[in-house]
């Protein structure tokens, strides 16, 4: 198949950052998705309704013309998060979910949750709400072996949290292991998970080819090849709970190769792409636009985007790097190629003149 189209999709699990930085990397993800999960860890976090509406706001202002682009805003789950400040983000609209890093887990997740105790009436609340909690569900015990902290998290954190909050709308984030997925298969209604395009492409010798690739590191960090089938299979399977999240996350170059390199991978200039090159070796392409599309949406209770967009099966390069505030960013894939192309950008969109876009 060389050509098909699919609904407009929605990635579930987005990195945006702030100011001029955003401004540059917006574009990418507004001119394919539709929606998109927008992670509240800048810094400071967005841990107040305020502060969500008010970076929305700077999203919305940076947007290419004639995009129809809607980010979907999340709060940072922090110990001293009060119920009232969650009913208050529920009310705004905007605010569609809250986001727990366990504290110290990732990139910018100082203030997160350190004691599970204290956002029990906050998780109570959520569950009334309906208003989903997505999880970084890997511990920070530095004990633990790094490969095996997420599933450490689901046995000790996750899987009892699930239990206790039987109501409560629960999304594992960016999914890297069986054992997530095994949970994920197993557990009650209303627990998800997303998977990001580079964990079903790559597995941990990625990080190692021919010397240290920093721009293959992310967190949680990519897993060996027994787990990456795990995820092709879980993602192209037709099951309802697993859905499209990029977790793209971009990093100036410099902050990644340096001697301690940042956690995050760039990927939402091509991420259907990528998407799509896995379930085309999968042999499933047909189940790529529930994936993408459609699963997402059901799971947060909101409707499904009516455009379609157009993929071609056409290679292209992927530049060296994008602008990205005062400095460079490096893609996923930088100067290899990429099998597909999305071609048909959603009618309204004319496409940007940006000189560095495919
Ligand atoms: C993310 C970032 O850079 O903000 N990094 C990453 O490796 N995924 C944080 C995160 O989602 O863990
Ligand atoms: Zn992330």
């Amino acid at each position: 198949m060389t050509d098909f189209t699919l609904a407009r999709p929605d990635d579930w699990h987005l990195h945006l950052r702030d100011g001029a930085a955003m401004a540059d990397v917006v574009g990418h993800t507004a001119e394919v998705f539709g929606r998109a999960i927008i992670m509240p860890n800048l810094q400071p976090p967005i841990v107040r309704t305020a502060d969500a509406l008010a970076y929305r706001k700077r999203i919305l202002r940076a947007l290419p013309r004639g995009t129809s682009f809607e980010p979907l805003m999340t709060l940072y789950l922090t110990d001293d998060t009060s119920v009232e400040e969650v009913r208050m983000a529920h009310q705004s609209g905007v605010v569609r979910a809250v986001k727990l890093y366990p504290a110290g887990a990732t990139t910018n997740s100082d203030s997160g949750v350190t004691d599970f105790g204290r956002v029990e009436a906050v998780l109570a609340l959520m569950a009334e709400l309906a208003l989903p909690l997505l999880v970084h569900a890997e511990v920070t015990d530095p004990d633990v072996d790094i490969f095996d902290r997420e599933a450490v998290f689901i046995e000790r954190i996750l899987a009892p949290l699930v239990e206790a909050h039987p109501q409560l709308k629960v999304i594992l984030e960016h999914a890297t292991t069986a054992e997530a997925i095994a949970f994920v298969e197993g557990a009650r209604e209303g627990v998800a998970a997303t998977i990001t395009p580079h964990h079903l492409l790559m597995n941990r010798n990625a990080i190692f080819t021919g010397g240290v690739r920093p721009h293959h590191y992310c967190l949680p960090v990519l897993k060996s090849e027994r787990h990456r089938c795990e995820l092709v299979r879980a993602a192209t399977s037709g099951n309802r709970r697993y859905f499209l999240g990029t977790d793209s996350a971009p990093h100036e170059k410099e902050t990644k190769e340096g001697s301690c390199g940042c956690a995050g991978i760039f990927s939402a200039h091509a991420a259907v792409a990528l998407y799509a090159e896995v379930f085309e070796t999968a042999g499933a392409l047909d189940k790529l636009e529930a994936f993408a599309s459609f699963f997402g949406a059901d799971f947060y209770g909101l409707p499904r985007n009516k455009e379609r967009i157009l993929l071609r099966r056409e290679p292209w390069e992927v530049p060296a790097s994008y602008a990205f505030g005062s400095g460079s960013l490096v893609p996923l894939r930088a100067e290899e190629m990429v099998a597909w192309r999305v071609l048909a950008r959603p009618s309204h969109h004319k496409s940007t003149t940006r000189p560095n876009t495919p």
